[in-house]
């Protein structure tokens, strides 16, 4: 196992004298991640999910619980542990700020003692993959937040760790250079058997990227389950769409029980019938059909955006 999280809780205390408090940001926490696993780290703002991740990156000190991550404890392993992470926080540079990319990557090939073949060879293939032949030179003080994101995903992977955290690394990137992201950790994932643990906020990341969803919320795990899992289990609407042959304003499906409502378009060509789990797919269609000559139907399953909404409105956020 390569995360093993045990009540894993971390404590801050804010506030002056008097006002002084304990915050509890993560809750006992039991996560366990398998080596090859890619888990979407997902919750609402202040959840705890930087937390978490710092403290499986040695960088914060757990207040209570058991943490082992590729079998080391992160804190008193943490040089140990830094040559079989690599860690990506999209708020943060790991890079050198005045230096051109290519000179932060022979930094960190040092500091990580990866041979040169072996260097070359990956750099190679990240700075085709991720577009960075032309920003080698650049001083990473002058790359934008899309350039310089590619570059921290290609330094946090030049020394081959098995696992790869990264902290919302898709952040502020726009819809290509996160596509581009996407595929690469998709790639690096899939073909190289990368371990990828991610807290994003955009749920496509989520979609492209991972088979397994852990959510928390105010410290505590509310959801741990492959996301189509998720689905299956969801009672979250879904949505028939149905092609009618001739223009049809109303299908009377108003009182058929499980419909949530009708909305028209093409015309009344085309109705959009929202039902939930007191009604099969089949048993709707059944009725559609009985009321209107249909050329072609088709169910939308929830969104991922739907599934997570009714996660966090279930936890009470
Ligand atoms: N250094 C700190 N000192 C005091 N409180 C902190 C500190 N770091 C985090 N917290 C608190 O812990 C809680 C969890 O914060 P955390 O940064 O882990 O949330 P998050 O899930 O990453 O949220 P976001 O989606 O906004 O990044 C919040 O209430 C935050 O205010
Ligand atoms: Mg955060």
């Amino acid at each position: 196992m390569i995360v093993q999280a045990e009540q894993l809780t971390r404590d801050f205390v804010v506030g002056r004298r008097s006002a002084r408090r304990r915050v509890r940001a993560v809750d006992r926490i039991d996560l366990h991640i398998e080596a090859g696993e890619s888990v979407g780290f997902l919750g609402p703002n202040g959840a705890g999910k930087s937390t978490t991740i710092k403290m499986i990156t040695g960088i914060l000190v757990p207040s209570a619980g058991r943490l082992r991550v590729c079998g080391m404890d992160p804190v008193s392993g943490r040089r140990e542990l830094a040559r079989r992470l690599g860690v990506v926080f999209g708020q943060r540079s790991a890079l050198w700020w005045d230096l051109p990319l290519r000179d932060s990557f022979e930094l960190l090939r040092a500091i990580h003692r990866v041979p040169w073949a072996a260097y070359r060879c990956r750099l190679d293939r990240c700075t085709e993959v991720l577009g960075l032949a032309e920003l080698l030179a650049v001083p990473v003080r002058q790359l934008s937040l899309g350039q310089r994101m590619r570059g921290e995903v290609a330094a946090a992977l030049l020394h081959a760790p098995p696992l790869l955290v990264l902290d919302e690394p898709t952040i502020g990137l726009d819809l290509v250079s996160r596509e581009r992201l996407r595929g690469f950790l998709h790639e690096v994932n899939t073909s190289d058997g990368v371990t990828v643990l991610l807290t994003t906020h955009d749920l496509s990341d989520v979609e492209r990227l991972c088979r397994r969803v852990v959510v928390i919320d105010r410290g505590q795990v509310v959801t741990d389950d492959e996301l189509g899992a998720l689905r299956r289990r969801s009672s979250g609407p879904r949505e028939l769409v149905v092609e009618l042959a001739t223009p049809s304003s109303e299908l009377g499906l108003a009182g058929v029980p499980g419909v949530l409502g009708c909305a028209e378009e093409a015309g009344g060509l085309r109705q959009r019938v929202r039902f939930d789990a007191a009604i099969s797919a089949a048993a709707l269609v059944a009725e559609v059909m009985r009321r209107a000559d249909v050329r072609d139907v088709a169910v939308l399953e929830p969104s991922i955006e739907d599934l997570i909404r009714a996660l966090y409105a279930r936890s009470g956020s």
